[in-house]
C-alpha cells in the first residue's frame, strides 16, 4: 500500500496527534505523518512531533503571509492530506482553493449540533441525552462539511464539563483513525 503523506494541524495538547502517530506505524494505516503545523508556539502537542522526529512549523497567524508559509511547507513535504486535530483557527476560502486536496476535522459534538466553541457547557445547558464526536470534511463553513464518522455515548447525571471532555476524547481516538481508514479504503 502506498501511504499518503499527511500533515496534522494542532493548537493545544495534541493527544489526537499522538494517537494518529501511533496508528500510522501500522503498515495498513493509510497515512504517514510527515509534518505538524501549529499556530501556537506554546502548544504542548509539539512534544509529540519532536519525540517522533516529525518536522513541525510554528506559524505566526498575525502575519499576512502565514498561509503562504504553510502552503510552501506542505509542498516541500509533498503533503496530500490534512487532519485538523484541535486547530483553533478557521481555514480560509483562499487556503482551501490553494490546497485543493482533502482536509478533515474532528469536532467534540454530534454535528450538526453544537458547532463552534464551548461545546461541553452548551451540551450540558441544553440537557442533551447523548453526545460524542464527529469527523467531517472541511469546507468554507465552520464545522459543516460532509460527515465521515460519528461516535456517541449517553450523558449521565454525574457528567460535568471535564467528564464530558474526557469521555468524548476517548471516543475521538477511535473515530479519527476509523474515518481515515474509511476515506482511503477504496484507494
Ligand atoms: C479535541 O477534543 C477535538 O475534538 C477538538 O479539539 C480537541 C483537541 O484535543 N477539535 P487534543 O489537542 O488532540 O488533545
Amino acid at each position: 500500500m502506498v501511504k499518503k503523506n499527511a500533515c496534522i494541524f494542532i493548537s493545544g495538547k495534541g493527544t489526537n496527534l499522538s494517537n494518529l502517530i501511533k496508528k500510522s506505524r501500522d503498515y495498513n494505516f493509510p497515512i504517514n505523518i510527515r509534518l505538524v503545523v501549529t499556530n501556537n508556539k506554546e502548544a504542548k502537542g509539539i512534544i509529540h512531533a519532536k519525540k517522533n522526529s516529525i518536522p513541525y512549523i510554528v506559524i505566526n497567524t498575525n502575519s499576512r503571509y502565514f498561509e503562504n508559509q504553510i502552503i510552501t511547507n506542505l509542498n516541500i513535504h509533498n503533503i496530500s492530506f490534512i487532519c485538523l486535530a484541535g486547530y483553533m483557527k478557521i481555514i480560509s476560502k483562499n487556503f482551501l482553493k490553494r490546497f485543493r486536496k482533502t482536509i478533515i476535522n474532528i469536532h467534540p459534538s454530534l454535528l450538526p449540533k453544537f458547532k463552534g466553541l464551548n461545546t461541553f457547557s452548551r451540551i450540558l445547558k441544553n440537557k442533551e441525552v447523548k453526545t460524542g464526536c464527529t469527523v467531517h470534511y472541511v469546507n468554507e463553513k465552520l464545522d459543516e462539511g460532509n460527515i465521515i464518522n460519528k461516535k456517541s455515548f449517553f450523558i449521565t447525571k454525574q457528567d460535568d464539563e471535564a467528564k464530558l471532555k474526557y469521555k468524548t476524547q476517548k471516543l475521538e481516538y477511535f473515530a479519527f483513525p476509523e474515518a481515515i481508514y474509511k476515506i482511503f479504503k477504496d484507494n
